[in-house]
């Protein structure tokens, strides 16, 4: 199997990358827009498509700890290095949280998780009115909603400077950061 090398990532490092990247801001964006839109019927798809992602995330978790972290391509100064690997670990533990505290607050507050039609986490249907449903843990589900808001927000500025940082190293340093991202 082939490893990442300082000159070039490997076929697993790319993929996994570009499907959670694409991944991640599809669902930072359909997230923010049906809560602040109250699109209610994209609930589902976005839990569905959340849950699936789980798995690729943690395949690429296991694949950072057998690999390492990508050695840097360019001559980068060390506070350059400091924030690329601090964005680089909000990334990955983001990834990571958002799906997590997505699923807890769903499954604890009652609401119940289904992934395109199937059922996971049943919904706990409140028996006086059919149309609500009934917290098992009102408290914690509360708290996982606010770590989904907080983490979600967070996340999106990271991935901001993430991408402005590969495009400096493009445009500015004109190094293979981007290109090795992209190709062999
Ligand atoms: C990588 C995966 C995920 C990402 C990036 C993500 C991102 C987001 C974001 C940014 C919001 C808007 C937050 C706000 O404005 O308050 C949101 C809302 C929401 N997410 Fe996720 N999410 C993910 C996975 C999940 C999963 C797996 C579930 C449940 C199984 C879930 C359930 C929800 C629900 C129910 C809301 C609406 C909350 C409300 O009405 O205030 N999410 N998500
Ligand atoms: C258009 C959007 C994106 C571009 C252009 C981009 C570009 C890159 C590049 C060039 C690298 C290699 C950095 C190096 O060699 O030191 C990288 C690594 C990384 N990126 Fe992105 N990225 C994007 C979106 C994302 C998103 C949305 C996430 C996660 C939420 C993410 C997470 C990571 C992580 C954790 C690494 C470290 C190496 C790895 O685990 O593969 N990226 N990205």
């Amino acid at each position: 199997m082939q490893l990442d090398t300082s000159t070039t990532l490997s076929p697993i490092t790319r993929t996994l990358h570009w499907i959670v990247a694409v991944g991640m801001i599809s669902l930072l964006a359909i997230g923010v827009f049906m809560v602040e839109t109250k699109t209610y019927s994209l609930y589902s798809w976005h839990k569905s498509f959340g849950f699936i992602i789980f798995f690729v995330v943690l395949l690429r978790v296991f694949w950072r700890i057998k690999n390492g972290w990508p050695q840097a391509a360019g001559n980068y100064t060390k506070l350059e290095h400091i924030l690329s690997k601090l964005v680089h670990w909000l990334l990955i533990v983001g990834t990571l949280l958002l799906p997590l505290s997505g699923f807890l607050m769903s499954s604890l507050g009652g609401n119940g998780v289904e992934v395109f039609g199937l059922e996971v986490v049943a919904r706990n249907v409140d028996p006086a009115n059919p149309q609500k449903a009934l917290a098992h843990y009102p408290q914690v589900a509360s708290f996982f909603h606010s770590v989904h808001h907080w983490a979600g927000y967070a996340i999106i500025a990271s991935v901001f400077l993430h991408v402005a940082g590969a495009l400096k190293h493009h445009i500015i340093d004109k190094d293979s950061t981007l290109k090795r991202m992209l190709k062999e």
